[in-house]
C-alpha cells in the first residue's frame, strides 16, 4: 500500500487546476442505463471510484471507454445483458446503488447487492428503495440483494423524503424520466450535483423542473436519447484545495472554481481570516495576515457547510486562535481524523456529534493513518503546514477522490512524494 510523506512548511504559492466533480460523474455514468443512444461525458475525473463504476457498468454489459488519457467517457448501453450489479463490485463503492433506477426505469428489473456500510456510518438505502416503491417498483431483498421489478413500468408518483438524502435523490430522478406520468419530489436534495444530473438527463430528452429546489418535477417520457455532457466542477476539490493556502500562509489559485460552488463554505474561511477572491479563471485564495481565527461549523445539505469539508475544515482549525466547534450533523462517525490529528500534536474533544478543537501554535509531523476519503486528505494539509515529516498511510483512500493529488500541490512549493508500498 502507498504512503504519501509530506515535509511541512512552505507556504504555497501558485495555481491548481480543478477536476470534474466525482460525485456528479458517478450519478452521471449509471444514466447511460436509461437509453441505448450513446452518452459522452466530458471534464470527467481520473480516479479510482470512476474505475470501479466503469467495471459495474461494464458487468452489466454497457460499454464504457476512457479516451483522452480518462478525460472524456464514452457510454453505451445498447448490448446490456445483464441487471444484476454483483456485491463484489458494489460492496468497494455505495455509489453503485445509482445503477437501480435506471436498470429499473428502462428494463423493468434490477438485482443490486446492498452496498453495505462504510468507516464514515452505516449508509443504509432505505430511502432509495421507498421512494422506487413510490414510482411502483415491487421490491424484495433476498441474500444480500434487492431485487427490483416493475412490470408495465414504473409510474409517477409522490415522493416525499424525511430527510434529504443526494443518493435517494438521483435514483429516483433518473428512474422517473421514464414512470408513465408525472414524479414529483419532495425535500429533494439540491446540490450542485443534483442540477448537474438534472442538466444531463434534460439533454437527453428528460422533462425536469425545479432541480436545485428542494422540490423537483418530472413528466414522464416514452424514451431518451443519447447526449455530450460537461461533468461539473468537483466543489469538495475546490474547497480542499482553497484550505492548502490557508493552512501553509500562502496564496493559490483554484483554476475554474466557482463561488456559487461553495458559498457558505467560503464564509466560514473569511470568519476564520482566510481571503476569497473571485479572478477570471477562478478563486484566488489567501490568509489575509497573522493567525487563523477560531470559528464554529455546524455540516448541512446544500447550501449548508459541507460535510465531505468537515475533517478538511479541522485541520484548519488545529492552529486556529481559540477553541473551534464542529458539529457533523450528516454521518454518525465522522471524526476519525480526530485522533490521527491529534497524533500530530492537536487538541481535540469528541463528544457525540460534535468535536471541539483548541488551536495550538503548530502541529508535529508524525506517521498517521487515513481511514476514508476526507479524512485522508485532512491529514495531507495538516502535515502541509506541520513541523517536520508526515507520513500518510493506506492513501488508496486519497486515490479514490483526488486526482494526482502531490502533483498539483508540489506544483505550488510543497515537499511532498509518494512512497511506494509493498
Ligand atoms: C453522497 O452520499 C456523497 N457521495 C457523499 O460523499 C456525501 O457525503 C453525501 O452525499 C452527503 O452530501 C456520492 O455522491 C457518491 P446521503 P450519499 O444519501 O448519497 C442517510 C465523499 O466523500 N441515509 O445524502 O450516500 C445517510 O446514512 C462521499 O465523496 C439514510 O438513512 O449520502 C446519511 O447519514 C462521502 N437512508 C444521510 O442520510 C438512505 O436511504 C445523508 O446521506 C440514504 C441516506
Amino acid at each position: 500500500m502507498d504512503s504519501i510523506c509530506v515535509t511541512g512548511g512552505a507556504a504555497l504559492a501558485g495555481e491548481i487546476p480543478i477536476a470534474g466533480a466525482k460525485n456528479a460523474c458517478l450519478t452521471l455514468m449509471p444514466a447511460t442505463l436509461l437509453t441505448d443512444d450513446p452518452l459522452t461525458l466530458t471534464n470527467a475525473p481520473r480516479l479510482s471510484d470512476i474505475r470501479t463504476m466503469t467495471l459495474l457498468l461494464q458487468s452489466l454489459g454497457a460499454e464504457v471507454s476512457a479516451l483522452q488519457e480518462g478525460r472524456v467517457l464514452a457510454l453505451s448501453s445498447h448490448a446490456l445483458d445483464s441487471h444484476r450489479a454483483e456485491y463484489d463490485i458494489v460492496r468497494k463503492m455505495r455509489a453503485s446503488i445509482l445503477v437501480l433506477g435506471p436498470l429499473l426505469a428502462r428494463h423493468g428489473e434490477a438485482e443490486v447487492s446492498l452496498p453495505g456500510g462504510c468507516a464514515i456510518g452505516a449508509r443504509p438505502v432505505d430511502l432509495h428503495l421507498k421512494g422506487l416503491e413510490q414510482l411502483g417498483a415491487v421490491l424484495e431483498l433476498k441474500d444480500g440483494y434487492v431485487h427490483a421489478t416493475a412490470k408495465g413500468g414504473l409510474r409517477g408518483g409522490r415522493v416525499s423524503f424525511p430527510f434529504v438524502s443526494v443518493g435517494a435523490t438521483e435514483n429516483v430522478l433518473m428512474a422517473a424520466t421514464l414512470a408513465k406520468g408525472t414524479t414529483v419530489i419532495e425535500n429533494a436534495a439540491r446540490e450542485p450535483e443534483i442540477v448537474d444530473l438534472a442538466r444531463c438527463l434534460r439533454a437527453m430528452g428528460a422533462a425536469i423542473e425545479g432541480e436545485g429546489s428542494d422540490t423537483i418535477t418530472v413528466e414522464g417520457v416514452d424514451a431518451l436519447h443519447g447526449a455530450t455532457h460537461q461533468v461539473v466542477t468537483d466543489r469538495i476539490e475546490l474547497g480542499t484545495y482553497m484550505l492548502a493556502p490557508a493552512i501553509t500562509g500562502g496564496t493559490v489559485e483554484c483554476l475554474g472554481g466557482r463561488m456559487e460552488l461553495v458559498e457558505s463554505f467560503a464564509e466560514k474561511l473569511d470568519e476564520a481570516g482566510i481571503s476569497v477572491e473571485e479572478t477570471a479563471r477562478g478563486l484566488k485564495v489567501s490568509r489575509k495576515n497573522g493567525r487563523i481565527r477560531a470559528v464554529d461549523v455546524e455540516t448541512a445539505p446544500f447550501p449548508g457547510f459541507p460535510t465531505d469539508l468537515q475533517a478538511q475544515m479541522m485541520a484548519l482549525l488545529c492552529t486556529a486562535e481559540g477553541e473551534s466547534h464542529l458539529h457533523e450533523t450528516i454521518f454518525e462517525n465522522r471524526f476519525m481524523h480526530a485522533p490521527e490529528l491529534m497524533r500530530m500534536g492537536a487538541e481535540i474533544d469528541v463528544s457525540g456529534g460534535t468535536a471541539t478543537v483548541r488551536g495550538v501554535d503548530r502541529l508535529k509531523g508524525a506517521p498517521v493513518m487515513a481511514t476514508d476519503l476526507r479524512a485522508s486528505v485532512s491529514l495531507i494539509l495538516a502535515g502541509l503546514a506541520a513541523e517536520g515529516d508526515t507520513l500518510v498511510n493506506r492513501v488508496y483512500h486519497l486515490d479514490r477522490g483526488y486526482e494526482r493529488v502531490e502533483e498539483k500541490l508540489s506544483a505550488c512549493g510543497a515537499t511532498i512524494e509518494r512512497v511506494s508500498g509493498s
